[in-house]
């Protein structure tokens, strides 16, 4: 054996280069100067500076965590929270979920030992409800504040708050742009009024970790592209055949999209030429398993090209390895809440400038790279400098509960980085009135308002959840809430296979519409599939996403026994009860004790309206209702696609149910 000696064997590659090695590793004696000095540190750096995976553990090292405190570090993207807690637990040599873990909505991955915890902007706002100091955390690490998420901003707002009540409190706000004198101004105005100037604040400090970057060409198309799908595609084969080597990075809006994408560089993959390098189209998406995640970020095999197509997720707060091309379709899909109709669409949007100028640096990481840019350079000239901050443009209906929830009640007067349009914050209290959460003094009721708040599910199914026990169907509506949490990811799509999906959906239908079937499906798992996962294969059903909706339900049922709530737990459908039909009418009429505000009605020509009239509604493709024939329905979800508004999840319901008491208050139904 032993003279058989293998050189690649007997050398173990190291796991990680070392972090010394990173740009932050330079700055750490500083980042801990400012921390230990200042409660307000803001950081800006590159993405792939460190400042994620090396800032906590500067922290930990230095103590940061004595006496039972935790470091928090928050994401907008649940995402990104996973990706990273798992690589610093690695780092840390330690098992992820002890010393460092993460939480994000309906998972939590952390223990009693927990020193650094990473978790979404928003979790960490709802941590603050039942602990509104934050005690916990000695340091609180706002990450990717530059994304401007509605979760971040309020996180900023209420942190200003605590640290005027916890002095001994560190916040961090860590950016990848040049936004960071408005974040020191923001949290140092009151006190440096005099001297207007943030990096002078007794406050806080600004520190920039100027990160390596190579030389990025980039270069734009000479006419608009009409499809620019094909046309990456195409470019991607362009770069493959005539660059050297290194990986490409294709951003492009949404999954349908990305899919597309893949599934054309695989065909024309598989009809050209067999050369010696390969290439490895792989997507990259907020809705992938963790394992399928997983993929992106490791290297690829010898002789290939690793060409990863993502969302707006790999322009920040991810970050892979070793891309030298970036190729950029110029859009992103942006939320926008239309208060007049109130219609929640993505859309595909034009990027702004700094987003465009991000997307183009993952391609300077560690070596030259070159950014295609799918649009004219005039296109690019005509380009907004920032994108709007999610806080002018969302339905602020949940923020606004969750404020007043937070104990502030004058939402108007609340100290935003960035105000929102007031037409906004009037149509989230009308909603939030409608629902009974407010009362005619806005104030948040109890103990309905204070529920709605604690629960985490958006507010019409929050109050659908808290109507269901007195409308007997609490058990049912536990499975319906936690099926639409999984927010469309039930089903398998095997590409190509689309009938075959379609027949296994069949088989759960139920004649009322999507969410009866999503409460069969619910049963049906429970009780056939749960111990067998050839059972969801054969039915294309997503087995870890219907694990996901097992546990999502027994939390949401903690919240519930919480509010001293029974759940009687029923297998209403699956049993074929006799009163099967009338059971169905209960959770129906419980979904219109949330949703009337999403009532529609059908049209002859197959078409929806909406109650007052406005605007036509499309049922989307997966739902039930597609070419079915109702009258009045409610649906969960709304979605603008191209110039077509869809609607998803969608049930039948009885004019008369939107009549019926306070609903009547919202609509003035016409027929
Ligand atoms: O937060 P920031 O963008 O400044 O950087 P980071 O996420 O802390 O990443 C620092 C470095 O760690 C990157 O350059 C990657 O090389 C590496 N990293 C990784 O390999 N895998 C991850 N999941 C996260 C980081
Ligand atoms: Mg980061």
């Amino acid at each position: 054996m032993a003279t058989d000696f293998d050189l690649s064997s007997s050398f173990i590659p190291s796991l990680h280069k070392p972090s010394s090695l990173l740009p932050i590793s330079r700055h750490r004696e500083s980042l801990l100067y400012l921390v230990e000095n200042f409660p307000i540190t803001i950081v800006v750096g590159q993405t792939g500076s460190g400042k994620t995976t090396q800032l906590p553990q500067f922290l930990e090292q230095a103590g940061w965590c004595e006496e039972g405190k935790a470091i928090a570090v928050t994401q907008p993207r649940r995402v990104a929270a996973t990706t990273v807690a798992t690589r610093v637990a690695e780092e840390m040599d330690c098992k992820l979920g002890e010393e460092v873990g993460y939480s994000i909505r309906f998972e939590d991955l952390t223990s009693a030992k927990t020193r650094i915890k990473f978790l979404t902007d928003g979790l960490l706002l709802r941590e603050a409800l039942a602990d509104p100091l934050l005690s916990r955390y000695s340091v609180i690490m706002v990450d990717e504040a530059h994304e401007r998420s509605l979760s971040t901003d309020i996180l900023l707002g209420i942190l200003k708050k605590i640290k005027k009540r916890r002095p001994d409190l560190r916040i961090i706000v860590s950016s990848a742009t040049l936004q960071a004198e408005d974040f020191l101004r923001y949290f140092s105005d009151e006190k440096d009024d005099q001297n207007g100037n943030g990096s002078g604040s007794s406050e806080g400090r600004i520190i920039s970790l100027e990160g390596r970057m190579y030389p990025v060409d980039t270069l734009f198309l000479d006419e608009p592209a009409e499809d620019y799908v094909a046309r990456a595609v195409k470019t991607v084969f362009d770069i493959h055949a005539g660059e050297p080597d290194g990986d490409i990075l294709v951003f492009m809006t949404g999954r349908e999209e990305i899919s597309a994408a893949i599934q054309m560089i695989e065909d024309r993959a598989a009809s050209s030429h067999p050369r010696a390098q390969r290439i490895l189209p792989l997507p990259l998406y907020a809705g992938l398993t963790s394992e399928q995640q997983l993929y992106v970020f490791e290297p690829a095999p010898e002789h290939t090209r690793k060409v990863i197509v993502s969302t707006n997720i790999a322009e920040a707060s991810v970050t892979i390895d070793g891309m030298v091309y970036v190729i950029d379709c110029g859009f992103v899909k942006l939320r926008a809440f239309n208060p007049k109709t109130g219609i929640e669409t993505l859309t595909a949007t034009p990027v702004s400038k700094a987003s465009a100028t991000q997307r183009a640096g993952r391609a300077g990481r560690t070596k030259p790279g070159k950014c295609y840019r799918l649009y004219t350079q005039t296109a690019y000239e005509s380009l907004p400098e920032d994108t709007v901050p999610e806080i002018q443009r969302s339905n602020l209906a949940p923020t606004i509960l969750q404020l007043k929830a937070l104990g502030i009640d004058n939402v108007l007067r609340f100290n935003f980085l960035t105000p929102p349009p007031a037409e906004l914050i009037i149509r989230a209290l009308e909603i939030l009135y409608s629902l009974g959460a407010v009362d005619d003094y806005a104030k948040l009721t109890r103990p309905l308002g204070v529920r709605m708040a604690e629960l985490s599910v958006e507010p019409m199914m929050a109050k659908v959840l808290l109507s269901a026990s007195t409308m007997g169907c609490l058990s049912e509506i536990l499975s319906i809430a936690a099926m639409t949490s999984l927010q469309g990811a039930v089903w398998f799509h095997h590409d190509g296979e689309k009938r075959a999906t379609d027949t296994a959906r069949r088989k759960f239908a139920a004649e009322e519409g999507d969410h009866l079937t999503l409460l069969n499906v619910y049963e049906s798992f429970v009780t056939k599939g749960r111990k067998d996962s050839k059972w969801c294969r054969d039915n294309y059903l997503n087995y870890k996403s219907m694990s996901r909706a097992v546990s999502i339900r027994a939390q949401l049922k903690r919240y519930l026994e919480r509010f001293a709530i029974d759940v009687e737990e029923t297998l209403a459908v699956s049993k074929k009860l006799e009163n099967v039909s009338s059971k169905g009418e209960q959770i129906r009429k419980c979904l219109t004790t949330g949703y009337f505000a999403h009532a529609a009605r059908m049209q002859p020509d197959g078409t929806f309206k909406t109650v007052n009239g406005g605007v036509t509604l499309h049922a989307h493709p997966s739902s039930l209702m597609f070419n079915r024939k109702a009258d009045w329905v409610i649906f969960h979800e709304i979605l603008e696609t191209g110039d077509k508004i869809f609607i998803r999840d969608v049930t039948k319901i009885e004019k008369s149910w939107l009549l019926d008491g306070s609903l009547s208050t919202y609509y003035q139904v016409r027929a």
